[in-house]
């Protein structure tokens, strides 16, 4: 799931463009994108996209982001979304373990209700500052939980934080990469409402992959390829990573724990990198 693109509930007229888009993901919105006196309706244009033979048959990850917990919107988007099709429920504004735990209950009985035969997963907003403190309690309060997804957007606009603050943006994702990892669930990264700026996009995506994130979200198309482009293991570190394999393969027959792949040093956390780095590639089908 490199890229994950936001398509507003309220807009169906973008239901089918993003099914036949480059997104890996596609993230539909109930919540901050659609007005409250549209909610409903939103909800229920999405059933129907749900239940459609187009999402169905659709080979992209589905999500949805519902209301938060605390709203009386919550229950009913559960109730209407849990549908086969769905792979994921991404809940924002979650700052207690208690949140979870509720939003999984209601999550279950929306699956017995619907007769859907998968465990959806949960995909986590950090995006306050609560949350990000209590990330690593939040990513492990459930086994439901996949992953913990920054929200820069709601986190930094109430404090007055520049999105253009380096430092800030930097702090904020490597904590949270911390606490996912802690958590043994993913990061993924957040939304970058200036669609017009594909570097600024870029900077981030990059600084996120660098942080071990797995994806990026996005809030226009155009922003797609650029999310695909930058979490995509490129050729130089697929071939490295196939070289520690091998060297690895050697050096257990011969006994030994640490070695030298490309004039640097190799021992078992690089090794298990370097598998994740094909597993990838495999999964883009990047490698045989
Ligand atoms: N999903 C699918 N298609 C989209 C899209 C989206 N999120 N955003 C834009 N498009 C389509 C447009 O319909 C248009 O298609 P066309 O060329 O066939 O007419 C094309 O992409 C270009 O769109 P553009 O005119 O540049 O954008 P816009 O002014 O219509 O909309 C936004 C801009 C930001 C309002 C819109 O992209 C959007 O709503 N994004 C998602 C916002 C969201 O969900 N936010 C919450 C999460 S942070
Ligand atoms: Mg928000």
């Amino acid at each position: 799931m490199r890229s994950k693109l936001f398509v507003p509930g309220s807009r169906p007229e973008l239901f089918d463009k993003a099914l036949a888009g480059d997104a890996d993901a596609l993230s539909f919105d109930l919540e901050d994108s659609v007005v409250e006196d549209r909610k409903a309706e939103a909800r229920q244009a999405l059933r129907t996209l749900l239940q459609s033979p187009a999402a169905q048959a659709s080979s992209k990850t589905l999500i949805v982001r519902v209301n938060a917990i605390d709203t009386p919107h919550f229950a009913q988007d559960v109730q209407a979304v849990v549908q086969p099709a769905v792979a994921l429920l991404n809940l924002p504004k979650a700052e207690r373990v208690q949140d979870v735990l509720q939003a999984v209950e209601v999550l279950e009985r929306a699956e017995r209700s619907n007769a859907v035969t998968h465990s959806l997963q949960l995909l986590l907003n950090i995006e306050t500052p609560r949350a990000l403190r209590h990330a690593a309690e939040l990513g492990a309060a459930h086994p439901r939980v996949a992953g913990l997804q920054l929200g820069l957007g709601d986190l930094f606009e109430p404090l007055g934080i520049s999105r253009r603050e380096p430092q800030a943006v930097a702090q904020a994702m490597y904590t949270l990469r911390m606490a996912a990892g802690e958590a043994g669930v993913y990061a993924y990264d957040g939304a970058f409402a200036d669609f017009r700026d594909a570097d600024g996009y870029r900077a981030e995506a990059a600084l996120a992959r660098r942080l071990g994130y797995i994806g990026k979200s996005c809030i226009h198309p155009s922003q797609v390829p650029l999310a695909n482009e930058t979490f995509r293991p490129d050729e130089q570190d697929i071939a490295h990573a196939l070289r520690v394999v091998q060297a690895a393969q050697a050096a257990m027959s011969d006994g030994t724990g640490a070695f030298v792949v490309d004039g640097r040093m190799v021992d078992r956390p690089f090794v298990q990198r370097a598998h994740d780095v094909l597993a990838l590639a495999r999964r883009l089908n990047l490698v045989p």
